[in-house]
């Protein structure tokens, strides 16, 4: 029996920081990035969060302020109009939940949640932050545990990545939305999509990438508009 598409084709996006660049979230790695302003080992590194547990957590807590301020934009709500003729994954660098926000029903966080911190004694304890109840400290305790942002930092292992490459090799088209692929191992993901399968990259200004990758040089909202079309999807 030949393997009929008697289902919907399964449509991998990996998104980076230019993913909710639409919607005023700072990338990294950009003329102005996050990167620029604040020291990374210190506040995204476990060494970092060891010698300075505060600025971590203010450093968190800024952002996610900032995230519930945000909306999420064109991009967002197009890749999650995609789930009327494809099985969409989103594998997702970005912390915020804008993908979530805009509809998206299977998105995997490589580098954890912005609105979620989990307890120090038990890393699978995970608490939601709100807006009226933003911010952690060191000495914040919730159900009497301690609790540290639910952040992948610097020189900790990315748990949910044996789980994305899964994930990818079952793909059978392949986006890379807004990264500069300079992260390991989220950059890798593009390895593991079996031979055949096409994939594109959507980015104003895109990292080198293999011959035979489709770039779009363009943003979010606009090169998935411009997808849409190559797929033959009204969005
Ligand atoms: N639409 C799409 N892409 C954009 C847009 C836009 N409007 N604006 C900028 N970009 C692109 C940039 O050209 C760049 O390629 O988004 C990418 C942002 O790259 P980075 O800032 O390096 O962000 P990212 O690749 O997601 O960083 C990976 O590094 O610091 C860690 O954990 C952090 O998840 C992050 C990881």
């Amino acid at each position: 029996m030949t393997d009929t598409m008697d289902r919907k084709p399964n449509l991998v996006i990996s998104t980076g920081a230019g993913m909710s660049a639409e919607s005023g979230i700072r990338t990294f790695r950009d003329a102005g990035g996050m990167w620029e302003e604040y020291p990374v080992m210190q506040v995204a590194s476990a060494d970092g969060f060891r010698a300075d547990p505060a600025l971590v957590h203010r450093f968190y807590n800024a952002r996610r302020r900032d995230l519930f301020k945000a909306q999420p934009n064109e991009g967002h709500r197009i890749l999650a109009s995609l789930e009327d003729r494809f099985n969409v994954e989103v594998i997702t660098q970005n912390v915020d939940d804008l993908h979530e926000r805009a509809g998206s029903h299977n998105v995997l966080h490589l580098h954890g949640e912005l609105t979620k911190v989990r307890a120090m004694d038990d890393p699978s304890l995970l608490f939601t932050l709100t807006e009226d109840n933003p911010d952690t400290d060191p000495h914040t305790v919730i159900d009497g545990h301690k609790v540290r942002p639910h952040i992948v930092f610097f020189q900790e292992d990315v748990p949910n990545f044996a789980l994305a490459t899964e994930i990818v090799e079952q793909a059978d088209i392949f986006v890379i939305i807004g990264t500069s692929l300079s992260v390991y191992p989220a950059a890798a993901l593009v390895r593991y999509v079996r031979p055949g399968v096409p994939v594109y990259y959507i980015d104003p200004n895109p990292a080198a990438v293999p011959a035979g990758i489709h770039v779009i040089r363009a943003g979010a909202s606009e090169g998935l508009r411009k997808l849409a079309g190559i797929l033959g999807v009204n969005a």
